[in-house]
């Protein structure tokens, strides 16, 4: 309405001034023609009169002069007639003359032919005619005629402009506004369509925008420029942390719902020996996203695996977390799988399909139809359960890595309104590598669910892209890094996964010496042993054998090393249901056994020590504060946050981290020596290396690596994605205005 206001007032305005402006000229053009008429009319009267008054006069008859004047006065428009005789005798005027026209008047100057008088009886036109008679002039015949008619005229003629212009104007203002909300409907919809990165193809069924064509290029630079300073405000100005992360939920999304869904719960119940003992798992996205639950609140929807988990739960499967005596801060719901769910969807599909599927380590994917039967399941359990723990229709759900592929579609198709945001923690292949999935199609459908799809490298992204373009009917643009998939768009982003800064572990650490101190002790080891550290699930994509080999490398090279270093690793047992982790666990001992065999002497520390078990956070952080060095040469992993954590651990700016090239990490952390874990040659100078790294460099180093991890934080990493779901939702409510 506002709109169309704007449109019509200005419209009647200047219609109105025109007008305005127009009846002058109207009037005088009025005028005009009826002068110009009455002239002629004069001319007219005077010829058909000019025989009988000439006659009548040179025969003085003044008597009969005069009455034949006064019935040239019965016709409506002539108001009095007169004779002014050439020899100045008296004229000879009708009864209505006015009483200011005289001969006299007339005579002054050559008489236009016709001109405009005033009288007391209103406006009058004064016409003169000579008469001759055989070329000897006898006088002149004066015809007035009224004026008055052509007032009344003009007035009713500005009447009737006024008329015409203000049903000009309604006129214009309806078709204008009717024009300007069609074409605003047009241009709306043309520019959701260049927003979506349709482009400007015809998509079926709706309209094509070509008024749009030139400006599209335009509107995509202004949108990258206004998200560039967006981000740069975001970026430069905030400092990322928890009370930052719950302002963006306040101000920018107001406060709405967060749903969290992964497989994995942030914490477990375990019944050992009659008693309840709660653990927190080894993943990374638990490390990751349990701060920012914290953070914001929500609910996080997770199996439930533990074997008391059944027992710590209400009626509705939910319980508040963290556990006492923390102060609880956001619930975690539970869903429970069947012993054949967990074992066709976790153990089959996820793990021993796309797991190997997306990590380049050379380890051959199964695929099995009844696992996928179960993944498909198992993800609508999961969706299910997002749908009744949703409090509104439009939740911001974040669903977690491989293991829920197919999820963002249901819960699409449950809950259209929902900002759906997946984040993938893993790599994802390229297309060759990615075809040989059979239900290649269906993953990709799925994920296609999501109105943001995460990524910890753009590397990743890139596969995402190239793989959707190859394998299924969509649209991609590489300008806006979008797929626009069954009428809607996926935004396809990086977002660098990362820690807590600063770590809450930390803050209730023992200071470095006393970590140094006690973990020597714990192993036997002398107070100067040098001390390597390495922390992984038991997996083959960690690269712990190829770690193994570089500390056996080193030891052969650079033989002074030898019962001065011993490299501890903790090894948390994982999927061990799978035949490829068993025999992985059984390969790792072994090794490590060799190896300490080998450079076994009386009285000589080992050179490896070999924990496969469970470790809480606090005894990690123990081991990355008491060692020289730690070892992430991980074969293929989307970031690897054990390289983040070492960093943020080490407050004391000490420690020199080993880095695999293949880690999401690496490209962020150059300042680790950054090594090829198939290099064991490298991998062992590295080792020495670091070993031997003076105090200054590991200094500059680590303070790099800390600016870099304290900066681009885990909170940093949840609020961009949280502000780019708050714009996308703005975005479309803008954009739904419109339509
Ligand atoms: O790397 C992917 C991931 O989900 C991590 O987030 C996590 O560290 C790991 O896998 C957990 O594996 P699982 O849940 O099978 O123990």
């Amino acid at each position: 309405m506002r709109l169309s206001l704007r449109f019509v007032l200005p419209l009647l305005l200047a219609l109105g001034l025109l007008g305005y402006a127009m009846v002058p000229l109207v009037d005088r053009m009025i005028l005009g023609w009826f002068m110009r008429d009455l002239d002629m009319r004069a001319t007219l009267v005077a010829n058909t009169a000019r025989e009988r008054v000439r006659d009548l006069v040179l025969a003085h008859e003044r008597d009969q002069l005069l009455q034949y004047l006064s019935g040239l006065t019965e016709d409506e428009r002539v108001f009095a007639v007169g004779f002014c005789p050439a020899d100045g005798s008296a004229a000879v005027f009708t009864a209505s003359m006015p009483n200011d026209l005289t001969c006299t008047r007339h005579r002054q100057g050559p008489p236009p032919p016709s001109r405009m008088v005033s009288s007391p009886s209103g406006p009058l036109m004064v016409s003169v005619r000579p008469l001759a008679d055989n070329g000897v002039a006898l006088g002149e015949l004066v015809l007035v005629h009224d004026l008055s008619f052509i007032a009344r005229r003009s007035a009713e003629t500005r009447k009737y402009i006024f008329y015409l212009f203000v049903g000009l104007g309604f006129t214009i203002a309806l078709i204008t506004v009717i024009i300007a909300q069609l074409s605003w409907r047009g241009w709306v919809h043309g520019l959701r369509a260049v927003l979506r990165g349709e482009g400007l193809l015809r998509p079926a069924g709706t309209l094509d925008t070509p008024e749009l064509r030139p400006i599209a290029r335009d509107v995509r630079a202004l949108i990258r420029d206004l998200e560039t300073a967006r981000r740069a405000r975001d970026d430069d100005q905030m400092a990322w942390a928890p009370e930052t992360l719950r302002a963006v939920l306040h101000d920018d999304l107001r406060g709405q719902e967060v749903i969290v869904v992964s497989n994995r719960e942030p914490y477990i119940h375990v019944r050992e020996n009659g008693l309840i003992r709660v653990s927190r798992p080894a993943s990374g996205l638990v490390t990751a996203l349990e701060p920012v639950m914290r953070a914001c609140s929500g609910t996080w929807i997770a199996h439930g695996g533990g074997s008391a988990d059944r027992d710590t739960v209400d009626p509705h499967d939910r319980l508040d977390v963290p556990p006492a005596p923390e102060v609880a801060a956001y619930r975690l719901r539970r869903v429970w799988l069947s012993e054949e769910q967990e074992s066709g969807y976790y153990y089959g599909f996820a793990n021993e399909g796309l797991w190997p599927l997306c990590h380049i380590a050379h380890v051959r994917p199964v695929f099995r139809t009844t696992d996928w039967e179960q993944y498909a399941k198992v993800n609508q359990v999961f969706a299910d359960a997002v749908r009744d723990e949703a409090r509104t229709d439009d939740p911001i759900v974040l669903v977690h890595d491989y293991h829920l592929a197919l999820a963002p579609r249901m819960i699409r198709e449950a809950m259209p309104a929902a900002t759906i945001i997946t984040f993938w923690h893993i790599p994802w292949p390229n297309p060759e590598a990615f075809t040989i999935c059979p239900w290649r199609e269906e993953l990709l459908d799925g994920l296609l669910g999501s109105s943001i799809l995460g990524f910890h490298t753009q590397f990743h992204c890139n596969n995402l892209v190239d793989t959707v373009e190859r394998l299924i009917e969509a649209r991609v643009d590489r300008e806006l890094f979008s797929v626009t998939y069954k009428g809607a768009v996926t935004s396809v982003k990086r977002y660098p996964i990362s820690v807590e800064w600063p770590s809450s572990v930390v803050a209730t650490s023992g200071s470095v010496d006393c970590c140094r101190a006690e973990v020597r002790r714990r192993h036997g080891l002398p107070e100067n042993q040098a001390l390597g550290i390495g922390v992984d699930r038991l997996d083959y994509t960690k690269g712990i054998e190829e770690r193994l080999r570089a500390v056996e490398r080193l030891l052969e090279t650079r033989p002074e090393w030898v019962g001065r270093f011993t490299f501890v690793q903790i090894g948390a047992p994982t999927r061990n249901r799978i035949e490829q982790y068993q025999q992985y666990d059984v390969r790792v001992r072994a090794l490590a056994e060799r190896l300490n065999e080998r450079f076994a002497a009386p009285d000589r520390p080992p050179p490896v020590v070999l924990c496969v078990k469970h470790h809480q956070p606090e005894q990690v952080y123990e081991y990355y504060r008491a060692a020289e060095v730690c070892m992430v040469t991980s074969l293929h992993d989307g970031m690897n946050l054990v390289a983040k954590e070492f960093v943020s651990a080490r407050d004391d700016e000490r420690g020199v981290l080993i880095l695999s090239q293949f880690t999401g990490a690496s490209r962020e952390l150059p300042e680790a020596l950054i090594v090829n874990p198939y290099d064991t040659d490298q991998c062992a100078t590295a080792l020495h290396v670091a070993l031997g790294m003076p105090a200054a460099d590991q200094r500059a180093r680590m303070r790099l690596m800390r600016s870099l991890v304290r900066e681009f934080n885990v909170y940093r990493w949840a609020g961009r994605m949280l502000l780019d779901a708050a714009h996308m939702r703005r975005r479309d409510r803008v954009l739904e205005r419109g339509a």
